[in-house]
């Protein structure tokens, strides 16, 4: 069975660039499609990589006042008129409320070895940072469902690489996410296999 992917962005792109590579090519064991892109905001490069490969890309960005659930129902409303089965979130940095009948498909990647430099606060560059001020010698990239709370639902799937002392963010950055790049496809893969 092809899935139907529906990837949220709110950035680069670079995974939901990947994820419509390897949908795209018959070796990668990869049996999926991306039916929508959503952006929480506009002029992002992410929705550039989408046109590029004529992607449906939508710009869903949070109204003055308006709650998480509200945000959430126009997002699945979207989601659900795609025909997507599965919600990942790719570098998607807003609060994601996540209505019932899409409770346990809602998959987020996130830069560091959970539970360790998760929650709030921490997302991309923030992580690295964090990482090095305490001295860890190992990080990675956790792939894991979405439930209420941040960075917290079930793993389904860790990557780790060394550290290296002379490491600045950036560089632990791009070692992080040539796991990630190989974490969230595999993971989806198992996910699917369940
Ligand atoms: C990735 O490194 C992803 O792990 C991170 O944002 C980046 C998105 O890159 N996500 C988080 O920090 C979530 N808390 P991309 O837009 O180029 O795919």
């Amino acid at each position: 069975m092809t899935h139907s992917l529906a990837v949220l962005v709110s950035g680069t792109g670079r995974h939901l660039e990947n994820l419509a590579d390897l949908a795209l090519d018959e070796q990668a064991d990869f049996d999926a499609e991306v039916s929508v892109v959503l952006s929480n905001r506009t002029g992002v490069a992410a929705l550039d990589r989408a046109a590029r490969f004529g992607l449906r890309a939508e710009v869903l960005e949070g109204a003055e006042g308006e709650s998480v659930e509200s945000y959430g129902r126009r997002v699945f409303d979207v989601v659900r008129d795609a025909g997507a089965d599965t919600v990942v979130l790719a570098g998607f940095l807003k609060k994601l409320w996540i209505p019932a009948d899409f409770a346990g498909r809602v998959i987020n990647i996130h830069p560091s070895l959970l539970p360790a430099f998760g929650g709030k606060g921490y997302f991309g560059m923030n992580v690295h940072r964090a990482v090095l001020e305490r001295g860890c010698q190992v990080s990675g990239c956790t792939v894991h469902l979405v439930d209420e709370v941040y960075d917290n639902g079930p793993i389904l799937l860790q990557r780790w690489c060394a550290v290296e002392p002379e490491d600045s963010a950036e560089d632990l950055a791009a070692r992080v996410f040539q796991e990630e790049l190989l974490a969230l496809p595999e993971a989806l893969r198992r996910f699917w296999r369940r």
